[in-house]
């Protein structure tokens, strides 16, 4: 008798927990089949894509434009010397005179606003660094020592004036990087390809190949520390740039036979 029942209550509680879970999937549906009916995704809510034109505004533009001094991230460049080459408070009325040699280069002999020493730590990386980037993007028309020999201008581009004349060896290095930064004359800026960084690298490995070809300069642009570190720094430079030089020669040779 006891088992009796104990054996019809099991089963009745098995057709509960049946039940329970045919409810259960039921809701399940239930709950899914409302959601999707409700589902209205903040993709699909009334917005403006950049640049499209707008009713809503006077201008008719769905852009605003931003607030006056906003800055992106990581672009607050407030270390002018490194971003631009100039001294702190420059004087926009400084009338500079320039000159245009045989060949039609803008010379100037007078840098008032330009910095005289590296904002950075010149490095012997650093030079390697710069020697690397000038072999990249300046080697084709200055040549591989800076003479303005380099491979175009050989085939018929103008010829930049060489690095080793007194003037350039005493400009200041913010001109250096302004010539590559804004360009100058008939040279084009190199700041889109060139970061601030790698165009100091450059103006460091240009002192440098200023030195190499004239051993007994003085540094007259940088002073102390930065100074040695160059002096240090131009030794092995020269060396790779004669390599350089051979390479060129070896380029030159192919070029003709061409
Ligand atoms: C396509 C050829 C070309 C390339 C590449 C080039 N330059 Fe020049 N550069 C010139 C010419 C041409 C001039 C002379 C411009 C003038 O005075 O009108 C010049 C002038 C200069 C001067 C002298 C400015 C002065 O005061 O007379 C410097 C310094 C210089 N370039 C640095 C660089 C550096 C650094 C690079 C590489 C980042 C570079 N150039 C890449 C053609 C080039």
């Amino acid at each position: 008798m006891l088992k009796n029942s104990l054996q019809s209550l099991g089963a009745s509680r098995q057709l509960l927990r049946g039940n329970a879970t045919r409810l259960g999937c039921l809701l399940l549906t239930a709950f899914c089949l409302l959601s999707v009916g409700c589902r209205y995704d903040m993709q699909d809510q009334p917005r403006y894509k950049y640049y499209k034109e707008s009713d809503f505004f006077a201008d008719g533009r769905g852009s605003r434009d931003l607030p006056a001094g906003t800055v992106a991230r990581g672009q607050l460049h407030e270390n002018k010397a490194f971003y631009t080459g100039k001294v702190d408070n420059p004087n926009p009325n400084v009338q500079v005179q320039t000159t245009t040699d045989a060949s039609g280069n803008t010379l100037v002999s007078s840098f008032p606003n330009d910095i005289d020493t590296f904002p950075v730590p010149v490095t012997k990386e650093l030079v390697g660094r710069g020697q690397e980037r000038f072999n990249i993007y300046c080697i084709v028309c200055h040549g591989p020592v800076g003479n303005g020999d380099g491979m175009v201008v050989r085939r018929g581009f103008p010829k930049p004036p060489t690095y080793h004349d007194d003037r350039l060896r005493n400009a200041p290095v913010g001109h250096f990087f302004d010539v590559m930064t804004n360009g100058w004359g008939k040279m084009n800026s190199y700041a889109a390809q060139i970061t601030p960084a790698d165009r100091w690298a450059i103006v460091a490995y240009i002192r440098a190949l200023q030195l190499s070809q004239n051993p007994n300069m003085k540094s007259t642009t940088t002073t102390g520390q930065t100074g040695a570190n160059a002096n240090t720094a131009a030794a092995p430079t020269a060396a790779n740039t004669n390599t350089g030089g051979n390479a060129n020669a070896n380029a030159n040779a192919n070029g003709g036979r061409r």
